[in-house]
């Protein structure tokens, strides 16, 4: 059965105090929208729509960026959780099957949570409402459940004191039939407290109708909302000590776990062995085996099998590792391919460049990359020996088993095989510094007199 998500991201976020929207605001190196639809993914949707509202722009880009398949519509006024899915009617006119509606600000839902809410579906339920026990009920929207059935769903402003002693609680993700849920939205009103269309009314208007609603469970922690940012900063947390939970259970070795920082998207293979204090930036793949040292930063990059890299090296985007590539420490690279057994250990900046198979990179090295206006491609073939200090001004290329000598400035292809030296000649002088330091000596005493 297909399946549709609806993702509501059109408020403000008046409390994170900010001028970007709350749902664009980041943990794991990733916009909040992104985790909810993380979750929403397991149930391998067919479509996607996003509610945007306040920074529609800047959202819409975000979310074109992450997937260009997500289909953003916008909700220019704010009048309700029911006004914002209505909103999703004609992106999905026509779709069958299920529409699941999550919050873009809503990042820790679980798939086997939404595969429960499908399977009370699958039991013949017409609405899914996803509910928790709240410690503190607070401010959200009560469930009533009578004989096993979900009758209403009461918002704390509209709510009697015997309905605010409730603790079931609304987490505001819903499943239906998606032709079913318009429907149903079309039918609400706002006359209530807050004057908004609530979405919460959908099931009422479903028992009135003579069809069936049910609250699944599932714990609080997951229903964790962000408003502020001291939220996000727990949210950030409690994301990462996830994250560091399942990288070990998926045999990664994390040496000190609550020093290492993962991505939403971060992948790690069986058996790599990720040292102390090691940043992981978004677009990171690292396979099984691999090697990463204490102290290293690194984004948008592939490491492959039993590559090593670091202490204190920084991968950017673009930076691919061969099997059994070493990085160094203090290396940077970016946008290049480290092929095959080479290495690149220390000191050295690699960018916009191919560096052939058992090549091996002396200290210092830099690939000169940039012109000030264009940025240059330089490619280092294999067996080469770069001695150390050399400059790579780029577009360049050092030829399969060519060597460059210790502080050459390469402005010229090197054929294969052969030694560029371009160097000033050293020249030894035997008398010179003995007369050197005797006139700065006299020339002192001259001054004391
Ligand atoms: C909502 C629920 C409440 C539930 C709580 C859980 C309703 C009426 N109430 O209340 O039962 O306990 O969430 O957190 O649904 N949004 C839009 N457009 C709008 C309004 C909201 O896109 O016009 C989005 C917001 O950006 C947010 C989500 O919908 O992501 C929920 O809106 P919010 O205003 O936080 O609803 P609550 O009052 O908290
Ligand atoms: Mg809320």
């Amino acid at each position: 059965m297909p399946v549709s998500l609806i993702v509501l991201a059109a408020g403000q976020g008046t409390r994170m105090q900010s001028d970007r929207p709350k749902v664009l605001h980041e943990i794991g190196a990733a916009p909040l929208f992104a985790h909810a639809l993380a979750s929403g993914r397991a149930l391998e949707p067919d479509h996607v729509v996003l509610v945007a509202g306040h920074g529609f722009a800047a959202v819409e880009k975000a979310a074109k960026a992450l997937d260009d398949e997500i289909v953003v519509v916008e909700q220019a006024e704010q009048n309700g959780t029911a006004h914002a899915v209505a909103q999703a009617r004609d992106a999905l006119a026509g779709v069958g099957g299920d529409a699941v509606v999550l919050y873009g600000d809503t990042p820790f839902i679980r798939a086997e949570t939404l595969e429960a809410m499908q399977a009370a579906r699958a039991e013949g339920a017409d609405v899914v409402v996803l509910g928790f026990e709240a410690a503190d009920p607070g401010r959200y929207g009560r469930l009533v459940v009578e004989n096993g059935a979900l009758t209403r769903i009461v918002e704390f402003k509209d709510a009697s004191p015997a309905e605010r002693a409730i603790t079931l609680c609304n987490s505001g993700v819903v499943a239906a039939d998606a032709a079913l849920l318009f429907d149903l939205v079309g039918a609400v009103g706002n006359d209530n407290a807050a004057g908004e269309y609530y979405l919460t009314d959908i099931v009422a208007i479903a028992n009135a109708r003579g069809l069936r609603a049910v609250a699944v469970s599932c714990p609080e922690a997951e229903t964790l909302g962000i408003n502020t940012r001291a939220e996000l900063a727990a949210a950030e947390a409690q994301f990462q000590a996830r994250a560091r939970a399942e990288a070990m259970d998926d045999g990664v070795t994390l040496v000190a776990p609550e020093t290492v920082v993962f991505a939403l998207d971060t992948v790690i293979g069986r058996d790599a062995v990720i040292e102390p204090n090691v940043v992981f930036g978004p677009g990171v793949t690292i396979e099984t085996g691999a090697q990463i040292r204490a102290f290293s930063h690194l984004e948008g990059c592939h490491v492959s099998r039993d590559a090593v890299v670091g202490p204190f090296a920084r991968l950017r985007p673009g930076a691919e590792l061969a099997e059994g590539a070493k990085v160094g420490n203090f290396v940077e690279i970016k946008n290049a391919e480290i092929a095959e057994g080479a290495k690149v250990n220390h000191l050295t900046y690699i960018g916009d460049a191919f560096v052939g198979q058992n090549a091996n990179i002396g200290a210092g090295t830099i690939t000169c990359n940039y012109d000030g206006v264009f940025k240059h491609h330089t490619h280092i073939g294999a067996n080469t020996f770069i001695g150390s200090d050399t400059m790579l001004v780029a577009p360049v290329t050092i030829g399969d088993g060519a060597m460059t000598a210790t502080g050459t400035v390469v402005t010229k292809n090197v054929p294969e095989g052969a030694m560029a030296v371009g160097r000033a000649r050293m020249e030894i002088k035997p008398e010179l510094w003995a007369r050197t330091i005797a006139r700065l000596r006299a020339a002192k005493a001259a001054q004391k007199k």
